[in-house]
């Protein structure tokens, strides 16, 4: 069994310091092999810079998904070539800097992640997320049955399309870009796991991790205002999903919610996570 930690967008400062601080002890207490983390709005809540990438690989992330936001900060454009765990979705056009894929070995099996961005309601409209994954499905399966897919869009329908769309081929889609946690993990009928968005690692006292009042000025106004990102509590959302790595199939899914800073008590033994509500297969 193959354990995968995944954490929904990381929001600015408090998001990262956050993620840094506790992912030593998530990753006893999940007994994790691998994590993986949305980064794209790390810096700021705008992009990820090549420093934060290389502090978020330091403490322990495996691969660093992103989204909308990648190319926010201008480093990003040629950094994202030297390092292959930071990741942009796969839909950009033949030519784009970075990649969209990655394989990494590991003591148990090679896991490959995937990063895809959906269509509706999003900006810039990228090539089709689903042909695309078609596309590069057949190479990573030749290479590992363990793959886990970012699938970075707005719209619940169009995030479960593609959840269904791979269902049985993949071991795990989980949605990001909303900041906001659905409670509809489940292991689809061919063995995918599946969350339609992992929610956000940043302040809870927040609009998506932003300040709330310059926000509900924007929409009350329409006038043009800064979203400096918030402060306070903070609190990691994303998910945890346990993996036959002989087959692929996801045994089990839970989500995740977990303070930011480190915990007091021990937090229990790493199957505490999986209560008898967890979705199981
Ligand atoms: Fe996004
Ligand atoms: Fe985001």
């Amino acid at each position: 069994m193959l354990t995968i930690l995944f954490l929904g967008d990381i929001v600015g400062e408090p998001g990262r310091t956050a993620v840094i601080a506790r992912l030593p002890e998530l990753r006893e207490k999940f007994a994790l092999d691998f994590a993986v983390v949305n980064g794209e709005n790390a810096a700021g809540g705008r992009g990820i810079t090549g420093k934060i990438t290389i502090d978020l690989l330091r403490a322990g992330v495996s691969v660093i998904t992103t989204g909308d936001h990648i190319w926010d900060q201008k480093d990003i454009v040629g950094f994202i070539g030297t390092e292959p765990r930071l990741l942009r979705p796969i839909n950009y056009p033949p030519g784009t800097p970075g990649q969209g894929t990655i394989v990494l070995e590991t003591p148990k099996a090679k896991v490959a992640v995937v990063n895809v961005q959906c269509r509706t309601f999003m900006q810039p409209i990228l090539e089709n997320p689903f042909r695309a994954l078609d596309a590069v499905l057949w190479e990573l399966r030749a290479q590992t049955p363990v793959i886990f897919v970012d699938v970075h869009g707005e719209t619940t329908s169009e995030k479960i399309a593609i959840g269904r769309f791979l269902d049985g081929k993949v071991s795990a889609v989980i949605g990001t870009h909303t900041h906001v946690q659905t409670a509809d993990e489940q292991i689809l009928p061919g063995g995918t796991a599946f969350l339609c968005d992992a929610g956000m690692c940043g302040p809870v006292n927040s609009i998506l991790g932003r300040s709330v009042e310059p926000i509900v000025q924007r929409f009350v106004t329409n006038l043009p205002v800064t979203f400096p990102v918030a402060s306070g509590e903070v609190r990691l959302r994303g998910a945890v999903i346990q993996i036959d790595e002989t087959s692929g199939r996801a045994l089990q899914i839970a989500r995740v919610d977990e303070a930011g800073s480190p915990e007091r008590t021990s937090g229990g033994t790493p199957s505490d996570v999986f209560n008898e509500e967890a979705q199981t297969r």
